[in-house]
């Protein structure tokens, strides 16, 4: 049975902030946010809104766009790491909103949960879709996962030119129009790591950046060598001596907390998979030296970044590798188009990776390129930590869902916020009817609370016409 995305919407918030404005308030050498993070502008979420009713607004895009009824649909899955509440799901907040529209108790016949497991969360979700699909249990149903995050970071913080805000909503079924998931190949990694965690009570994470780049890289790479010892063994690829799986995959698709780490994990992914082979020998002449080797032969990631030396000498390799004729034509060709949208909204946390597809599909189509049949390669991360690798080919009708795919008119006219608004949003000093922005034909929160003990906590959100 082929089980996957059907199609997919978006809701991203319509404030931002500029990466210039933002160099320039702290200090920092615009090229270095352009050029050294990938950063353009960041998506920021005004006094009104929050990660559930930035799920609803994609999830109702995604039902209207379908003509889709609640009846249509059997479980509805909220991935995020912005949680609302300890106890009460995302998922409820979205089921409450979206039934002012199709009417209270619509949803009542169906199930789901609110995911968490960092970034890679909405991954687990759509794999344990697919599989209850898969398994029969959906009685005709589909599912809708959805991805809603806020990556809010301490003011002054070297995270906070990582911030961002979005949703995404994917309709899961079999059949499906956009991306088939690959049988029987997915692959997970999990360990108990302190890279980046919000402890109770915190709005903004505590983070070990370097620490958690390169947990990232290590943990993915981890899980792909998983993925290629089932891919070769269930005959789902092949390849021929001096070849690298990675030859037979068209397009990556990896976590992008900002554009840049795209790059950098296809760089340590293909490092990792090219060293052994014949055209090393080519890549080390454009290189101009060999690449370094660790001391400690057990290459544990603490081993790694205690050996400063060869720290330094191989981010020297690292940056070198990606100015390969080599590493530029894979980069070009299978990443690039995944990592456009990234650099316009920022770090989306759960629904990073899931903008990423978005984006491919909606640049590489731009492009004229027929994507029938091609193979994307999944790389998802999530801190605390765990990798899932997964694959997905990308279906004949996908022309059907993508022609229509415009991410400039689907964000629709933004509002640039200056760095004295950006601070008032960010320290939470407006009130929720305070807000930037006209919110036409979306949900909104227009209350947190109530005037009695029993109701503090409690969300009231509103459909604007
Ligand atoms: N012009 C161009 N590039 C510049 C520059 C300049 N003037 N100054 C610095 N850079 C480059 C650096 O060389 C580096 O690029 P490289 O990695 O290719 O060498 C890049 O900008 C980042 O700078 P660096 O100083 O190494 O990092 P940072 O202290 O700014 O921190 C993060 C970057 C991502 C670690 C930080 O933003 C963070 O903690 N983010 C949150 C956590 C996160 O996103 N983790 C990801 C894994 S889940």
């Amino acid at each position: 049975m082929s089980v996957g995305i059907d199609d997919m919407a978006i809701y991203v918030p319509k404030l931002y902030i500029d990466s210039k404005d933002f160099a320039k308030a702290r200090g920092i050498d615009p090229h270095k946010l352009e050029n050294g993070i990938g950063m353009k502008q960041m998506a920021i979420v005004d006094t009104n809104q929050d990660p559930a009713c930035m799920a609803a607004n994609a999830c109702l895009t995604l039902m209207q766009k379908n003509d889709l009824k609640p009846k249509d649909i059997g479980r509805m899955y909220v991935a995020t790491e912005s949680a609302l509440d300890e106890s009460k799901a995302m998922n409820s907040f979205v089921i409450g909103m979206l039934e002012q529209i199709y009417g209270e108790g619509s949803f009542e016949h169906a199930g789901g949960i609110e995911c968490k497991f960092a970034c890679v969360s909405g991954s687990y979700a759509l794999y344990d879709n697919a599989n209850w699909i898969r398994a029969e249990e959906n009685n005709g149903h589909a599912a809708i996962v959805i991805v809603s995050d806020i990556a809010k970071y301490d003011l002054g913080s070297a995270g906070e030119y990582t911030q961002g805000a979005g949703a995404i909503a994917m309709l899961v079924k079999e059949n499906p129009r956009l991306v088939v998931f690959d049988p029987k190949v997915t692959s997970t990694i999990i360990k108990n790591e302190y890279d980046f965690y919000r402890p109770f009570g915190r709005e903004t994470p505590l983070v070990n950046g370097n620490y958690s780049n390169y947990l990232y890289l290590i943990q993915v790479k981890k899980a792909f060598d998983s993925y290629k010892e089932k891919v070769l063994k269930t005959g789902l690829i092949r390849i021929n001596n001096d070849e690298s799986i990675t030859d037979k995959i068209d397009y990556f698709s990896v976590h992008i907390p900002y554009r840049k780490m795209g790059e950098k994990a296809l760089a340590y992914l293909l490092r990792h998979e090219w060293r052994h082979l014949k055209r090393w020998k080519q890549i080390i002449e454009e290189v101009g030296f060999e690449e370094p080797i660790a001391k400690d032969p057990r290459g544990t990631i603490e081993s790694i970044l205690a050996d400063e030396d060869f720290m330094k000498s191989d981010e020297k390799f690292r940056r070198a590798f990606i100015k390969t004729s080599f590493f530029k034509q894979v980069f070009e060709q299978k990443m690039l188009s995944s990592l456009e949208a990234s650099a316009i909204i920022g770090n989306l946390y759960t629904a990073s990776m899931y903008m990423g597809l978005r984006s491919l599909l909606e640049f590489e189509y731009k492009k004229n390129i027929d994507l029938t049949n091609k193979r994307i390669g999944f790389g998802s991360y999530g801190s605390g930590s765990s990798a899932m690798v997964f694959s997905g080919v990308i279906q004949e009708e996908y022309k059907e869902i993508v022609k229509d795919m415009d991410l400039g008119s689907e964000i629709g006219n933004r509002t640039k916020l200056d760095m004295t608004e950006y601070k008032r949003l960010h320290s939470n000093e407006l009130k929720i009817n305070e807000s930037f922005s006209d919110h036409k034909k979306e949900f909104v929160l227009v209350k947190i609370g109530g005037n009695t003990a029993d109701k503090a906590g409690k969300r009231d959100y509103l459909f604007c016409n």
